[in-house]
């Protein structure tokens, strides 16, 4: 059986009472999750303390790291800030790159960062040029982190890529990274996320909207088991 990660990515929502309320429910109806499966939670940085050092059931991951080590750069939260916190962070979504101005040297210099803090990168790409450019611009990432294949149209619209499309360009980006895990995101649920576990090339998903309700969590997650 190939290693399996599963990812939620909560993006800019929930308030800390929302954030408890949904670790509890979740922690309590986790059917038991064999080996082979990671559940990756990425919820905001003020989540953290919510679910740090909380359950095994999950590992815990960020959405977003500094491009400088800490010190005076008001506003952010440096890799070596919370490396006792976190496990994983994500690095370079697609809505970082349009809405905060990120590049793909900005994506390389997060990556080292969080490499040389110990925690994992996961690097979000929306086609095999900007992979080919991480492997160019940061060889730290190629033994250390994941990818997460995400096709701008399929973030957050309802219209998932296929699962064979998915799989092919996964192919194209694991000849580039033949180590790395290779996840699809864009609009992946319940009842869409099997065909995508299924695929040779990937080896997981990234859930955006079908994370934020507990009940639906579960629901895609006991499609993968099933
Ligand atoms: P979505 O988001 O599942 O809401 O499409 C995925 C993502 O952007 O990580």
């Amino acid at each position: 059986m190939k290693n399996l990660f599963i990812l939620g990515n909560w993006k800019s929502n929930k308030t800390t009472a929302e954030a408890v309320l949904w670790q509890q429910s979740f922690v309590k109806n986790l059917p038991p999750v064999p080996e082979y499966i990671t559940i990756i939670l990425c919820p905001a940085f003020h989540h953290v303390p919510v679910f740090a050092h909380k359950s095994d059931a999950y590992v815990l991951g960020v959405q977003n790291i500094s491009l400088f080590d800490a010190g005076a750069y008001t506003g952010e939260v440096a890799a070596s800030m919370i490396k006792d916190d976190v496990t994983h962070v994500m690095i370079g979504h697609s809505e970082r790159r349009k809405h905060f101005g990120e590049t793909d040297e900005i994506v390389a210099q997060k990556v080292k960062r969080a490499v040389a803090a110990g925690i994992t990168p996961i690097v979000c790409v929306s086609s095999t040029g900007q992979a080919k450019q991480l492997s160019v611009l940061a060889p730290e990432f190629t033994n250390s982190g994941l990818i997460l294949y995400e096709p701008l149209f399929a973030i957050g619209s309802g219209k998932s890529d296929s699962p064979e499309n998915a799989n092919a360009a996964a192919g194209e980006i694991q000849q580039i990274f033949p180590s790395a895990p290779i996840l699809y995101g864009g609009s992946v649920t319940h009842e869409n996320v099997k065909g995508f576990t299924d695929q040779p090339y990937l080896s997981g998903v990234g859930v955006g909207g079908a994370s934020l309700d507990p009940d639906k969590f579960l629901s895609l997650i006991r499609a993968v088991l099933s």
